[in-house]
């Protein structure tokens, strides 16, 4: 990112002087297993990205909020005594939505401020671009305002922003991981409890590769609601056999086996037998990176990925594309879908020797199955959000 570059378009923005700016930056992540876990009270296993976005910002005098992306030429401002508290699809809500929280938790703003918006993440590829936005707007409002700054409170409030304002019914774990990410590390998060450990990510001689379909992840909220909703009922069902039962990841398989008689529906029972057996696949993961073992790692990814597929039914024809032919590589290991689904990105283990290849090959592959042309990323694993010092002091 061209921090220069950005400066300049701040002030273009807000005039003047480059006096007081601070800088603070939130990442974006990927979840390397554990997906549809979150919202049923179980383990995921994200990291967060070296992707992400960077906030400029500056308290003014005349109590207004402005609001400026470097992709956006519309400048949007409010008044802060006469926020808006209801959505306006534009990306302004993210950071509205966050104020709005904010207030609801007793931490309002008191003060103007002027705002600009710089990211790398690409829009709509399931990596958290928006969950990285309402963080770093979070993380930098309770900074400069002087309010303490709790992680794991302000990715629960992050997340009611995008619940409750946004309208999106997403789980915890995407701002857990952006507020939590630590750099090298995996974060292995209990989203029941919200207990988390930073688990040492140490690949040696393998690249995390991102592969992104750019298809666009068409009717991800309805399909998203109503797997919800399907989890749901099939905790109603299994309180039949288990009356304790808050959350579906709370079953061991062997649970699952003794009680699932009780779901009569053949698609409901599906769902829940993903949910019970990723869980474990979590937590299978979590030893087997504790042990180096990465072969098994894999292994676990490449079933996470069918069950995603013929059970949950998330997947979609381009990245069951690229993740077979990813696996047509002689040095990948393990090749998934991550998040939501219905397009998206695909995450693979490679040997570093392959990388190029791989690139290279499920690129023109990938392309001519589906005529559109895909992008990968090495996964760097970075920090999550905090404030950064300008690059020349
Ligand atoms: C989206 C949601 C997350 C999670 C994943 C699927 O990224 O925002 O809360 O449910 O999908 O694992």
């Amino acid at each position: 990112m061209d921090m220069n570059n950005l400066l300049r378009l701040f002030e273009q923005h807000y005039s003047f002087n480059q006096e007081g700016i601070r800088l603070f930056h939130a990442p974006g992540r990927v979840n390397l297993i554990g997906e549809h876990i979150d919202y049923n009270g179980g383990y995921v296993l994200p990291a967060a990205l070296q992707l992400g976005t960077y906030l400029l910002i500056r308290a003014n005098a005349d109590r207004m909020l402005r609001l400026a992306s470097v992709q956006f030429e519309q400048l949007a401002s409010f008044s802060i005594d006469e926020l808006p508290t209801s959505k306006s699809d534009e990306w302004t809500d993210y950071a509205l939505g966050v104020v709005h929280e904010m207030k609801m938790a007793g931490q309002p703003l008191t003060t103007g401020y002027d705002l600009l918006v710089a990211g790398n993440i690409p829009n709509g590829a399931g990596l958290s671009s928006s969950a990285s936005l309402e963080v770093v707007m979070g993380y930098a409002f309770m900074t400069l305002e002087g309010y303490s700054v709790d992680r794991t409170a302000l990715a629960q409030l992050s997340q009611r922003a995008e619940n409750k304002f946004v309208g999106v019914n997403s789980g915890i774990m995407d701002q857990f991981a952006v507020s939590h990410g630590k750099q090298d590390h995996a974060i292995f998060i209990d989203c029941d409890s919200l207990h988390y450990e930073h688990v040492p990510f140490q690949i040696q001689g393998y690249k995390l590769i991102i592969g992104n379909t750019n298809k666009r992840r068409g009717l991800v909220d309805s399909q998203y609601n109503e797997r919800r909703t399907q989890c749901d009922e099939a905790v109603v069902q299994l309180k039949q056999v288990f009356p304790e039962l808050t959350y579906l990841a709370h079953l061991t398989s062997e649970q699952f086996q003794q009680a699932k008689h009780v779901l009569t529906d053949r698609i409901v029972c599906q769902r829940a037998e993903h949910v019970v057996l990723e869980n474990e696949r979590v937590k299978q993961s979590m030893a087997a990176l504790q042990q180096g073992d990465l072969l098994t790692f894999g292994e676990l990814m490449n079933a996470s990925h069918e069950s995603l597929r013929d059970l949950y039914e998330v997947s979609c024809e381009e990245l069951d594309v690229m993740v077979q032919e990813a696996r047509a590589i002689k040095g990948t290991i393990g090749s998934r879908m991550t998040g939501a689904g219905f397009g998206g990105c695909t995450i693979s283990l490679v040997e570093q020797a392959a990388v190029e290849e791989f690139v290279q090959t499920v690129g023109a592959n990938y392309e001519r199955h589906t005529g559109v042309r895909p992008d990968f990323y090495v996964c760097d694993v970075g920090d999550g959000v905090m404030e950064l010092q300008w690059p020349n002091n």
